[in-house]
């Protein structure tokens, strides 16, 4: 069995930077069916032609919202992957979200041996229609609001690619309603919370894999059938802290390693929500999630209080 992830795309990442540096902020992001994309990453001819995407049902396929540790998690399969196949694969320049890939590149996806890694940040709804319909396993990565939305202010004002954040109140207030690339924290937690229970779907919250990366890990590779002895779990938990993944991420994400990679903690919400803030997003929280399975999973009152 071989791993393997989609190919580089046709321009580079620096020719995206440079794109981004001569765009003005008020046309990095445009709107597509009530929901921002980054027009550089993500232009409508991407976006049409995920439509036609097919899924293998021994795909491992990632999905996370914005800023909920999808990098962490790549980097986590990464390992499982070529621990439990004796491949050592290398990296590719960029993290595989299928909403990247230019049209071109997304037509050599089917050329690809398995197993491949794909990834996204898209709501389920966008997500193709395949991915659902053959089956593949889903791991998906939630991370507590609080601490997502001050990961992703952080990340808007240090990627050249998306526009400035500033200032914090604003964005909070653009979170809170959606008005951020990718859509609403809230419509992606209660689309997942109606996949609950598939069981080719699995939940992994970010304060889980902090809490006990070991035990994590090997629910995730068991998750995806790669098997691990407790050596290789342990090893690769170790290679996977934060610390380590920040030594290394020059080499994973070049320049924007230490965007990718800043604090890694949980509770960070905590330097920048004002008292109203913190109400209004518990508020937010109970109105949409109170009862949910997901919610529940999330540990809201031991992270968010
Ligand atoms: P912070 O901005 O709070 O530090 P994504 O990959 O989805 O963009 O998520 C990025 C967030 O995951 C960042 O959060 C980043 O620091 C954190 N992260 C990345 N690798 C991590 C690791 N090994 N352990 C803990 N957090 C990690």
């Amino acid at each position: 069995m071989s791993q393997t992830e989609p190919p580089s795309q046709e321009r580079p990442m620096k020719a995206r930077m440079e794109l981004a540096a001569k765009m003005k902020d008020e046309d990095k992001l445009y709107k597509r069916d009530g929901i921002l994309y980054s027009t550089i990453l993500s232009p409508p001819e991407t976006l049409d032609k995920l439509k036609d995407l097919e899924a293998r049902d021994d795909d491992v396929v990632l999905v996370a919202y914005p800023k909920c540790g999808f990098n962490w998690v790549v980097a986590v399969l990464r390992k499982i992957m070529n621990a439990s196949t004796g491949k050592n694969e290398a990296l590719p320049d960029r993290p595989p979200l299928v909403e990247f890939l230019p049209p071109d590149v997304q037509q050599k996806l089917s050329e690809m041996p398995p197993r491949r890694l794909l990834g996204t940040h898209l709501h389920p709804d966008n997500m193709p229609a395949s991915f659902f319909s053959k089956k593949p396993k889903i791991l998906v990565v939630f991370r507590n609001p609080k601490d997502t939305v001050v990961s992703y202010f952080h990340f808007m004002n240090k990627n050249p690619v998306l526009p400035s954040a500033e200032p914090w109140d604003k964005f909070f207030s653009d979170f809170m309603s959606g008005e951020v690339p990718w859509g609403s924290y809230f419509d992606h937690a209660l689309a997942w919370e109606k996949r609950f229970d598939d069981p080719n779907v699995r939940i992994v919250t970010y304060e889980e894999l902090k809490q006990n990366l070991p035990e994590e890990v090997k629910k995730i590779s068991e998750f995806f059938g790669f098997p691990l002895t407790e050596e290789q779990v342990n090893s690769i938990a170790e290679q996977s802290t934060f610390r380590a993944m920040l030594e290394t991420s020059n080499k994973s994400h070049g320049n924007l390693g230490s965007v990718f990679f800043r604090k890694g903690e949980v509770g960070d919400w905590k330097n920048l929500f004002s008292e109203a803030q913190s109400k209004q997003m518990d508020e937010l929280f109970q109105s949409k999630m109170a009862g949910t399975k997901l919610g529940a999973q999330m540990k809201y009152d031991l992270y968010c209080q």
